[in-house]
C-alpha cells in the first residue's frame, strides 16, 4: 500500500524520506512510524541506494510525538504494548541515514533526529525535548542521546527546563555537523548522501558501525572492534580499487560490495 504519512523519493542513489503531517506539525503517530519503519527498511534492502535522508517540512522536521494518540494512554498498557518499539527502525539501517532538520524538532522529533547517523539543520532549526511540559520525560532515548551528543549540563539544561535550542547553538554544541539556509537544506543533505553513496558499501557500513560502537560500548571494546573491521576491510574490492585508484592517480570507481 502507498503510504499516506510520509512520501518517499529516489534521488539518484539516495533514499528520501519526508514526513508529511504538515496540518500537525508533522507529530508522530502510530501509523507514520510504521510506514517509516517500512520504508528505511525498503531502502536498506535496495543495493542502489547508497544512503538515506529523512526530512520534514519548511515548518518542523516533527514537533514529537502526537500528543492526542498519547493523551489517554495508561500504564501498564503502555508497557504491555510498547508503543516506541518500531520507532527503533532507523537504529537497524545499515546504510547511512541523515536526517535534514528545518523548523521544529522537538520531543519525539529530536530523538528520531538523534537516532539518525548525523543531523544537518537550516537556520531555522530548533531542538528540544519539552516533555517535562506533559509531565512526562523523553522517551524515545533522548536522555541518553542528548547527554552523549552535548554533554551533561547542556542535556539536563534543556530536559529539565523545556527550553528550546537554535541551530547556531546545536552546532557549538555538537548535536548538528552542519548550519545551512534554509531554501539550501535539502541540497546540502542530498550531496552529503550522494558522496556517501560513491563510496565503498562495506566500507561505509563499517565506519558506521565503529562510530556508532563509540556511543554504546567502552573504548577498548570500541578500538577492538574497529581493528576487526579495519582488518577485514582489507578483503574487499572496495579497499583493492581505493587504493589501485589512487596509485593509478585516478578516481576510484567502488563495486556495489
Ligand atoms: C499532536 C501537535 C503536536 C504534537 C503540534 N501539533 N505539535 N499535535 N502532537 N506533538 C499540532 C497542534 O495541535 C496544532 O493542531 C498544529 O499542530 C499546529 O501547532 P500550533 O501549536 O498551533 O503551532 P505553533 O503555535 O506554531 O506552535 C508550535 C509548537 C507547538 C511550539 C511546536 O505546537 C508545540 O509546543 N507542540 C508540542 C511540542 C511537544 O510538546 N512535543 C513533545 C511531545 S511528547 P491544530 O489542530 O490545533 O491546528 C514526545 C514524547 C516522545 O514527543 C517520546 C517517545 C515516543
Amino acid at each position: 500500500m502507498a503510504p499516506e504519512m510520509i512520501v518517499v523519493e529516489r534521488h539518484g542513489a539516495v533514499g528520501l524520506i519526508r514526513l508529511n503531517r504538515p496540518k500537525a506539525l508533522n507529530a508522530l503517530c502510530d501509523a507514520m512510524m510504521a510506514e517509516l519503519a517500512e520504508a528505511l527498511r525498503d531502502f536498506d534492502r535496495d543495493p542502489e541506494v547508497g544512503a538515506v535522508v529523512l526530512t520534514g517540512s519548511e515548518r518542523a522536521f516533527a514537533a514529537g510525538a502526537d500528543i492526542r494518540e498519547m493523551q489517554d494512554r495508561r500504564f501498564p498498557d503502555t508497557a504491555l504494548a510498547d508503543f516506541i518499539a518500531p520507532w527503533e527502525a532507523v537504529l537497524t539501517v545499515r546504510k547511512p541515514v541523515i536526517a535534514a532538520v528545518a523548523g521544529f524538532a522537538l520531543g519525539g522529533g529530536c530523538e528520531l533526529a538523534m537516532m539518525c547517523d548525523t543531523i544537518v539543520a537550516a537556520e531555522t532549526a530548533k531542538f528540544g525535548q519539552p516533555e517535562i511540559n506533559l509531565g512526562i520525560i523523553p522517551g524515545a532515548g533522548g536522555s541518553q542521546r542528548l547527554a552523549r551528543a552535548v554533554g551533561k549540563a547542556v542535556a539536563m539544561d534543556m530536559i529539565l527546563t523545556g527550553r528550546n535550542m537554535d541551530a547556531a547553538e546545536a552546532l557549538r554544541a555538537g548535536l548538528v555537523s552542519r548550519v545551512v539556509p534554509a531554501e539550501r537544506l535539502l541540497e546540502e543533505a542530498l550531496a552529503m548522501g550522494a558522496k556517501i553513496a560513491e563510496l565503498s558499501p562495506a566500507a561505509v557500513a563499517m565506519a558506521k558501525a565503529a562510530v556508532n560502537a563509540a556511543f554504546e560500548t567502552t573504548l577498548r571494546e570500541g578500538v577492538r572492534l574497529e581493528r576487526t573491521m579495519f582488518l577485514s576491510l582489507f578483503g574487499t574490492a572496495g579497499q583493492r580499487e581505493g587504493m589501485a585508484a589512487f596509485v593509478e592517480k585516478r578516481p576510484a570507481r567502488f563495486p556495489d560490495a
